[in-house]
């Protein structure tokens, strides 16, 4: 199944509960499959962004389901309370948790989906054979920290031998890709095998966030990669 997930990165937080409504749709129908939150440190990327109590005001406005996108330090101590707050999915990044299944365990427990990230030069085989943990794979199209970037085309590859190993080892995994994804990105992101698409300025960054979420799920369900679901 394909999803969009906007990025609120971008949007304009200083009315973050309109920028939540411009994406939902009506009655919830037709709008974005949920919520990417980025939790930005300055330690694990050179950009700060929230925590926690933003992140809590979000899910207390929305309906949608929420993604937390956690480019902290020190995830294994940190990540839980996200989990806690009621996102659906908690997604550390490999290269900040040094005991990744002990956190899928404590997610899991907590009630929420464990995701696990991926910084483009981070090769697949750091989480290969912990993958079966796991609910979600995110592999970064950008270098983590920063909205608007362009996609970096030699990801490409990368998404491609990861729905291989998904389909050879008959694991139920959502492939997530995030940064730059455009109309344009997403079909080849889409034909490469990923499943779920983050968007914040291809999303926020118009006047109707609506048509363009429109415009990337079409995009991205007329170039699915066949792998069988
Ligand atoms: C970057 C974030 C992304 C970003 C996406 O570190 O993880 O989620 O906000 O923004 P765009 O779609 O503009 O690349
Ligand atoms: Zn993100």
């Amino acid at each position: 199944m394909t999803a969009i997930h906007p990025s609120i990165l971008n949007c304009d937080i200083a009315h973050l509960a309109d920028e939540l409504d411009r994406v939902a749709g009506a009655d919830g129908t037709g709008g974005a499959d949920g919520i990417h939150v980025d939790v930005m440190d300055n330690h694990f990327v050179p950009n700060l962004s929230w925590g926690l109590p933003v992140v809590e005001a979000v899910l207390a406005h929305t309906c949608l389901p929420v993604d937390a996108h956690l480019m902290i330090r020190d995830a294994d101590r940190w990540a839980p309370a996200y989990a806690e707050a009621g996102c659906q999915i908690v997604t550390p990044h490999a290269e900040a948790t040094t005991a990744p299944v002990r956190l899928a365990r404590e997610l899991h427990r907590l009630g929420a989906g464990a995701g696990i990230a991926l910084r483009p030069a981070t090769p697949l085989e750091a989480v290969a054979d912990v993958l079966g943990e796991f609910d979600l794979l995110l592999l970064m199209t950008v270098e983590p920290g920063f909205g608007g970037q362009p996609f970096i085309e030699s990801m490409m590859p990368k998404i491609r031998r990861a729905r291989e190993l998904v389909g050879s080892s008959g694991l139920d995994l959502r492939l997530q890709v995030d940064g730059g994804i455009t109309s344009q990105t997403i079909e080849r992101a889409a034909e490469a095998g990923a499943d779920v698409f983050v968007a914040g300025s291809a999303v926020y960054r118009v006047d109707d966030a609506l048509a363009a979420i429109a415009e990337l799920r079409e995009a991205a369900a007329t170039h699915r990669h066949d792998h069988g679901r």
